[in-house]
């Protein structure tokens, strides 16, 4: 069991420190916002991630899991610290780390024993090196802390199942002693064999970027597919089963869409392609596969515009604002430019989503937000699938069609088959796939 403070109470600090506590560990968070944690000690969670409501329960129930606005006691009291604040995109793509310096300047006074700091979040090679020269310039004596490089591989929608039980953990640190915390630390998945990589600080760097630009890629290079799959004829969901079956290329990510997005590979691949810039030499599969993803957003557009080539005055039913199913985060979703386009071009919209759309009025709140399905469709010239939540697989789609102005769907997930929706009546469009309009 380790004393441990997590800083941040996002996505990641959340669920890892509340993952953590459910390993036996003595956690506290602490966050800078602090409504975040007057939330979480009322008992309220500030985000949507299934399982996470009742596994915070449980660790605060047993003690082992605590909240606090106040930093001094959490660090003064912890041996190991977690970083898990933001690190979005800065000026040029390139990552900001200001909120990494903020939080180790924070610290560095408070540090009043051998402490291990450890980076969850997403930072550039070399980050945790100048993490440990800022700590040396503010004197704290090198034996005093050590740095661990620990990026966290979690999936937003299912981050409490991915934490509890990942493909693998990676620890990167020069030192021994930390190393040994930190398997301590993990305890229980090495008792369920998940394999700890254990490595260099840079290379624990690079292995979290290098893995989210290949998945991108995937993602990328089968939209690609797709698109060509429109043109010759073929059918994207086919290509992509019998892609998958191939051991060597895997049947995960292989789903054509309209491009990704999230609070990470839009970030990821473009702060790589600077990371390599800075190193001295272009990363161009990244640089084209950011290139595709930004096209695949603008052809959710033009597809609407194939059958409603004057959006002005036109009211668009759109389902799904999270990135995803299964959360609330609508950061880089691939619909903040489809919303930003239609409104560009004098259309209006009626969007639903079961859980993002508290997120989605930071970003528009000058469009109507419904209900339900049934309401975004009400009086709608089309209706555009963007997340394929679970309660859109299944609409009652003659009941879509009977209350819409123009039964035009565009599916943007692929999650329906292209002639029983054309037998409803619907003029339907997809990604790569046959259909007959
Ligand atoms: N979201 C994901 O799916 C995911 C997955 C893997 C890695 N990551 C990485 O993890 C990091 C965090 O991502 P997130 O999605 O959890 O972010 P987030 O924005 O959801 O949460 C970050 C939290 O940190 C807090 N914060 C900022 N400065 C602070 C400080 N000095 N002290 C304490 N708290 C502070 C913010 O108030 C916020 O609550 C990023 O680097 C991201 O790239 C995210």
């Amino acid at each position: 069991m380790k004393k441990i403070a997590m800083l941040g109470v996002g996505y990641v600090g959340l669920v890892s420190g509340t993952g953590l506590a459910d390993f036996g560990n003595e956690v506290i968070c602490y966050d800078i916002d602090p409504t975040k944690i007057e939330k979480l000690n009322n008992g309220d969670i500030p985000i949507y991630e299934p399982g996470l409501v009742d596994l915070v329960k449980k660790n605060v129930e047993k003690g082992r899991l605590k909240f606090t606005n106040e930093l001094a006691p959490a660090v003064r009291e912890s041996e190991v610290i977690f970083l898990a604040v933001p690190t979005p995109s800065g000026k040029n793509g390139e990552v900001d780390l200001s909120y990494i310096f903020n939080a180790v300047d924070q610290i560095a006074h408070l540090i009043n024993g051998f402490k291990v700091i450890v980076t969850k979040s997403t930072v550039e090679v070399g980050t945790n090196d100048k993490i440990r020269e800022h700590l040396l310039s503010r004197n704290i004596a090198p034996e005093m802390f050590e740095v661990v490089s620990n990026p966290e591989f979690l999936r937003e929608g299912s981050a409490v199942g991915d934490f509890m039980r990942p493909d693998r953990v990676v620890i990167g640190t020069r030192s021994a002693k930390a190393l040994e915390i930190m398997k301590e630390i993990y305890r229980p998945l090495y008792l369920i064999e998940t394999p700890i990589v254990a490595t260099d600080v840079h290379t624990a760097e690079m292995i979290k970027y290098a893995s989210n630009a290949f998945l991108a890629t995937k993602i990328s290079f089968i939209n690609e597919i797709a698109n060509l799959c429109e043109l010759v004829d073929a059918d994207v969901h086919q290509v992509a089963k019998a892609m998958g079956l191939d051991g060597r290329i895997g049947k995960k990510f292989l789903h054509a869409g309209p491009g990704y997005g999230g609070s990470c590979f839009p970030k990821d691949t473009s702060a790589l392609t600077k990371i390599s810039e800075k190193a001295g030499m272009r990363m161009s599969i990244v640089e084209t596969v950011i290139e595709v993803n930004n096209r695949q957003k603008m052809r959710v557009v033009e597809k609407l515009m194939k059958y409603i080539p004057n959006l002005k005055n036109k009211t668009i039913g759109i389902l799904g604002l999270a990135f995803k199913p299964n959360t609330d985060d609508v950061r880089d979703a691939p619909v903040l430019t489809v919303i930003e386009e239609i409104l560009k071009r004098g259309g209006q919209i009626k969007a639903y989503d079961p859980e993002a759309m508290k997120e989605m009025r930071k970003y528009f709140p000058q469009i109507t937000y419904v209900a339900s399905t049934e309401d975004a469709a009400k009086s709608a010239d089309a209706l555009i699938i963007m997340t394929e939540w679970n309660e859109f697989r299944n609409m009652d789609l003659n009941y879509l069609k009977s209350v819409m102005k123009n039964p035009i769907m565009i599916d943007t997930r692929n999650i329906y088959d292209p002639q029983k929706v054309q037998a409803v009546g619907f003029i339907y469009d997809c990604f790569g796939r046959k259909t007959v309009n």
